[in-house]
């Protein structure tokens, strides 16, 4: 008898967990699996950061912390907003959590009551829709499309809005797409979202700093938006720090409020180790991580130029974070020639459920593979 609740029965399993677990099982079978499913760089974290964590352990850094974060990393954080985002939070505003993953389920619980609309520029990270569910809200897909760069424009926002609608989430640079807001395209929603004041908008920044653009525009930035604009960011991706499990937000104190409510009663504090370390990263220049984002971008033009010369595939130009989302629709009931002995777990990005994108992370190992598979004539190319 199955006895468990419909909240976790109405839940989907995290696909891109479960391909990394099935990848983690076929590797202790002895088979060759090159992992392209979840989406994190494979660079080790940079040693000024781990260094910090080494001094925090030997330190006897190893209580509970405050659950909002240590004092002097929310101070960190602080500086970190206005350096690069030019954005003023006070510490009552920030709360740091384990992973951006959990600042926005926070977010979720602590807004969301049953059937509050949540509006979803689609595609999406797989887990916004999950998480919204969670919390007992309703996902509202808005279906972008490669002629806008799979921006939402701004006449798509204002059909979306019912007098159900509680928040706006994205993520810019956008997971799976690459897409990058312009400051302009921002203002042009904020413009409508002006006309409704009650809706929160969640603005996910983690692949700020993979953001090959010269700009990076936060919605928070405006003036009109500030009070009602929780920023959500954190270090997995550009620190190449995703175990560690740090995120953070910075928003309205009344939101903040909530969410330390919230985690002080689900997990308390994030780990210690992991936000000594975080200061640090915090503290650093962006420029110490450019290698990575130089790395990630000459990948990205070699995955791009690739494409481009098999025919059938359709990908817009990722300007940010680390994938590229081809149309594969093409290739789709065709054979392929000869058998590979490499499994290749890439995530099946559902896109306005039709499962004929691929989201692609662009991991060193995995383009080699990606592309002796597909285009066994290039191969000299790479
Ligand atoms: C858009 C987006 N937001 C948040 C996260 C979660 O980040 P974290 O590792 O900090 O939980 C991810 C991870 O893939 C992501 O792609």
């Amino acid at each position: 008898m199955n006895t468990l609740s419909d909240r976790i029965n109405n839940l989907s399993t995290s696909q891109t967990l479960a391909m990394a677990a099935k990848a983690r099982e076929l590797r202790e079978e002895g088979k060759d699996v090159i992992g392209l499913s979840l989406g994190e760089p494979d660079f080790n974290t940079p040693d000024f950061i781990k260094e910090s964590a080494i001094n925090a352990i030997n330190e006897n850094y190893n209580s509970y912390t405050p659950v909002d974060g240590y004092k002097d990393l929310k101070e960190a954080i602080i500086r970190k907003f206005k350096r690069d985002n030019n954005l003023d939070y006070s510490l009552p505003q920030i709360v740091v959590s384990t992973g951006a993953k959990q600042s926005l389920a926070n977010v979720a619980m602590v807004i969301l009551n049953e059937g509050d609309e949540v509006i979803l520029p689609c595609p999406f990270w797989v887990s916004y829709a999950e998480i919204v569910k969670l919390a007992e809200g309703v996902p509202v897909q808005v279906k972008t499309n490669i002629e806008t760069d799979f921006k939402m424009t701004p006449d798509q926002l204002r059909t979306a809005i019912t007098p159900k609608t509680r928040m706006l989430w994205f993520s810019s640079p956008c997971n799976p797409s690459g897409s990058v807001y312009s400051r302009e395209e921002l203002r042009a929603l904020a413009d409508v979202l002006k006309d409704h004041p009650d809706i929160i908008i969640v603005s996910d920044e983690i692949y700020e700093h993979i953001n090959f653009t010269a700009d990076h525009a936060s919605m928070a930035q405006f003036d009109d938006m500030y009070d009602r604009t929780v920023t959500v960011n954190g270090v997995s991706k550009a620190f190449a720090m995703t175990g560690w499990r740090i995120g953070f937000i910075g928003a309205p104190a009344w939101i903040a409020r909530a969410c330390n409510k919230m985690q002080g009663q689900v997990t308390s504090g994030a780990n210690c180790i992991a936000q000594r370390a975080v200061i640090t990263a915090m503290n650093a220049d962006p420029s110490r991580i450019g290698f990575m984002v130089e790395e990630f971008k000459s990948r990205r033009d070699l995955v791009l130029d690739l494409l481009s010369e098999v025919e059938g595939f359709k990908a817009n130009v990722p300007e940010g974070a680390f994938y590229v989302f081809p149309d594969i629709s093409h290739f789709f009931g065709k054979t392929l020639n000869g058998t590979r002995s490499t499994t290749l777990p890439i995530s099946p990005c559902t896109y306005w459920r039709t499962p004929w994108w691929l989201q692609l992370p662009v991991m060193l190992s995995g383009i080699q593979t990606v592309f002796e598979f597909l285009m066994q004539p290039l191969k000299s190319r790479l």
